[in-house]
């Protein structure tokens, strides 16, 4: 098989192409500074309001990223008129309030990922979102990188042949006490990193026929690392693998009947790529981001395409459905299941916890 000359040119909507919404910020932890600061610095979007439960420390961020409204509550910014899209930057296991209350006053929603902590809640929540006519996307970044778009379309036209083999992983270390170890705070690997490993091979082979997870349990009971094993209807597979124990390459790669693609460690961030002919000793072209937009600075690029898909009038994203937002959570239930962790209450599905 020849490879092509080069790769295609990505397909992201530009930046001031865009019209600029006024968003509304909750929770301004750790993700939601990294998130205002790429937002600020690579899109026109505008950012009107930040609220968390202190008002002390809704006013910090407001000064630091020079945001005119801070606010003590997730009741007051939602009910504003100048914010179009409110950011759900929170902890996991408190999505669902800010998420639901922003969708019932009328505001679109990009929620962090993991959108919730189980696909039942998940799914309550993208109901409401279509139900009430507002956008409504999981912050799967990593999805509306350049990267993506060009992963998307070798895909589309068959340069990889038939997809066999996908691979992802991503294990990071973290000390004990830190909130992923915290079964209260939605924690484990798997809701927080494996995330993206899963969302990766979903975006390529869709719904497995079957799988298996094995792996360990930290002592507060979280899922500390695994590995899973999926199998699809045609006998692809993908390997998936997370942990919170020790660092990984962070590596992924397709391995296709007439291409391998792999990309650039660390495979979530704004990166690069490298297609490999069907040769033990054959030929390679690669692709280097040079867009200046380096790693987490890439979480710009989900704000300017949730733009460009509000203008479009869609209630969901084209490059990762409500549908898949869901089987995804599925997924990474069942193989939480299997290591034996449950969150309290998770198989209420009428209580579900508000947050
Ligand atoms: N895309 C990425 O690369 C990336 C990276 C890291 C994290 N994340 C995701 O972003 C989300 C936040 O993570 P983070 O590391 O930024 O967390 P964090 O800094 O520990 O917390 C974020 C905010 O959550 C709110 N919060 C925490 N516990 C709460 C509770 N019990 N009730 C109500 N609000 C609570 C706090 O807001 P208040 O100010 O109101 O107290 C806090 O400021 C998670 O879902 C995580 O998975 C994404």
């Amino acid at each position: 098989v020849t490879l092509p000359s080069g790769f295609p040119p990505p397909e992201v909507p530009a930046a001031d192409a865009v019209p600029p919404l006024r968003w509304g910020i909750i929770g301004p932890g750790e993700i939601a500074a990294v998130f205002a600061g790429s937002v600020l610095a690579h899109t026109r979007q505008r950012i009107t309001a930040v609220s968390s439960r202190s008002l002390d420390r809704a006013t910090a961020f407001a000064g630091r990223f020079g945001i005119p409204v801070p606010l003590g509550s997730v009741e007051e910014l939602v009910a504003r008129a100048d914010v179009d899209v409110v950011y759900v930057a929170t902890q996991q296991h408190v999505h669902d309030g800010p998420a639901l209350a922003a969708i019932a006053a009328g505001k679109h929603v990009l929620i962090e990922k993991p959108l919730a902590i189980t696909a039942a809640r998940a799914d309550r929540i993208l109901t409401a979102g279509r139900a009430a006519g507002v956008l409504v996307m999981e912050a799967m970044w990593t999805r509306y990188l350049p990267q993506a778009s060009i992963i998307r379309r070798l895909v589309a036209d068959g340069v990889l042949g038939e997809i066999r083999l996908v691979q992802a992983e991503h294990a990071q270390y973290f000390p004990p006490g830190h909130r992923l170890f915290s079964p209260e705070a939605g924690g484990g690997a798997l809701l927080d990193l494996g995330i993206y490993p899963f969302a990766f091979a979903s975006g390529l082979l869709g719904e497995p026929a079957s799988s298996a997870t094995s792996g360990s349990l930290a002592p507060s009971g979280v899922d500390a690392q695994s590995v899973t094993v999926q199998t699809f209807a045609n006998g692809a597979q993908a390997v998936l693998s997370t942990g919170l124990l020790a660092k990984s390459p962070l590596a992924a790669f397709v391995a296709g009947t007439s291409a391998l693609l792999e990309v650039h460690a660390p495979f979530f961030l704004p990166t690069g790529l490298t297609l490999s002919d069907d040769q033990l000793f054959g030929s390679s072209i690669s692709w280097t981001d040079s867009s200046g937009i380096p790693a987490h600075q890439g979480l710009s690029y989900q704000a300017t395409a949730l733009a460009s898909i509000v203008a479009g009038g869609a209630v969901e994203s084209p490059v990762h459905s409500h549908a898949e937002t869901v089987a995804i959570a599925r997924r990474l239930d069942t193989a939480r299941h299997a290591l034996g962790f449950r969150f309290a209450g998770e198989e209420q599905v009428s209580g579900v916890p508000t947050g």
